[in-house]
């Protein structure tokens, strides 16, 4: 569940330390997927599902679009099995639970414009199902704001983390990261015969929000010559250069990545509110065009990969990811280790506490040994300022 920016991140603070059930008082689960949607949701909801029924003969409770579905009256959840994944939900994309992005349960806008926690009614929604812990699949937005919910309404959780953006902190990979890779890696694939053919630099704009998770990852896998992310600086001058160069090199054309969150060389995010006054990443790309077209001589187009990275069949990483997140979910639930983030580590699954999760987005790492790589390439990833350049 992501929020209208600016949201204050604030850590989670435990008011009391959930109940944490025993495994033999274990019958029932809940498990739903908040926020944005990415591929790989379905096969974590099945992960979940086949373990613990065939394991612990546990019932398991799909909670639907979210939260909401908790909140809501009548409450709304379907009973899920292991027939529940004979249609191939493995291979789809999205969420067949349905989730939702918008707004917060903690500070809901009222229709007479007060705000209300609606805790009492998640708190009830649990009771009404019985759930003895829940199972959330979110990135770091959700975990905050459930986390708080779980605390409140007194049921165990344990977190799996999703996001295209790879954001969330504690883990190397999130669910969805590898799929969003591969759709922006066959855009560049595609960009590059048009873009030699007309002689023309093409500049893909990607999502990744305040992050350059994506953009860096894919931009390096997709052949790029120019990768700017928002964690390091550059100047419209410095990039001009670097196509100029590329150009009298003999190059007939150049690929251009940048993430979302670029800002202007003004410090301006090029992210405008939505009529709902919800933030909405985009438009650097076309900024770009516009300020580097008359110093580069070039033709330059722009593309905005947007929603595409969030859909496709999920990757074969992206479903191990997954697998090995549910099953591992579940055992943490079993355990009784409960208030917690599956994660992926070097070559496994491992556990964080939500603690360590819901201090906000994780930026990219200015060691990150592909920041190397993409230098080691003639990546050209942009450059500091001049201090006083007019
Ligand atoms: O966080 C995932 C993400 O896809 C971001 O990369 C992007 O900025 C945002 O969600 C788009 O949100 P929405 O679906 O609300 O337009």
């Amino acid at each position: 569940m992501r929020h209208a920016c600016p949201f204050p991140r604030g850590s989670l603070r435990a008011r009391h330390l959930p109940s944490v059930p025993h495994m033999s008082e274990i019958k029932t689960i809940g498990v739903l997927t908040s926020g944005g949607d990415c591929a790989g949701l379905n096969a974590v909801i099945r992960a979940v599902t086949y373990h613990a029924i065939q394991f612990y003969g546990w019932k398991v409770l799909g909670i639907l679009d979210g939260t909401a579905g908790l909140i809501d009256r009548p409450v709304r959840y379907r009973e899920l099995t292991i027939p529940t994944f004979d249609s191939g939900l493995l291979r789809e994309s999205g969420t067949f639970l349905g989730t939702t992005s918008r707004g917060n349960p903690l500070r809901h806008e009222m229709p007479d414009g007060t705000f209300r926690d609606l805790s009492p009614e998640f708190a009830e929604g649990v009771r009404q199902l019985g759930l003895d812990a829940l199972i959330v699949i979110g990135g770091d937005g959700s975990m905050r704001i459930v986390s708080k919910l779980c605390e409140a309404a007194n049921i165990a959780m344990v977190g799996v983390p999703k996001t295209i953006d790879n954001d969330v902190q504690g883990t190397q990979w999130s669910v969805g990261f590898a799929t969003a890779l591969t759709v922006v890696t066959e855009a560049l694939d595609r960009l590059q015969p048009t873009a030699a053919s007309h002689h023309r630099v093409m500049m893909l704009e990607v999502m990744g929000r305040d992050t350059g998770h994506i953009a860096l990852n894919g931009g390096i896998a997709g052949g790029a010559d120019i990768i700017l992310v928002p964690e390091l600086p550059y100047t419209v001058a410095g990039v001009a250069r670097r196509i100029r160069d590329l150009l009298s090199q003999g190059r007939t054309h150049a690929l251009v990545v940048v993430a979302e969150g670029v800002k202007t060389e003004d410090g301006e995010k090029a992210s405008a509110p939505d009529a709902n006054g919800h933030c909405r990443y985009g438009g650097v790309g076309h900024y770009l065009m516009d300020k580097l077209a008359p110093h580069t001589g070039a033709e330059i187009r722009v593309t905005i990969l947007g929603h595409v990275q969030r859909g496709g069949t999920p990757s074969p990483r992206d479903r191990l990811l997954a697998s090995a997140f549910g099953v591992h979910a579940v055992e943490l639930v079993a355990q009784g280790r409960v208030s917690r983030m599956v994660a992926w580590r070097e070559n496994g699954v491992i556990d964080v506490p939500l603690s360590e999760v819901t201090i906000g987005p994780r930026a990219l790492d200015l060691n990150d040994p592909l920041i190397r790589t993409a230098r080691g390439l003639g990546i050209h990833l942009g450059e500091q300022r001049a201090k006083n350049r007019d």
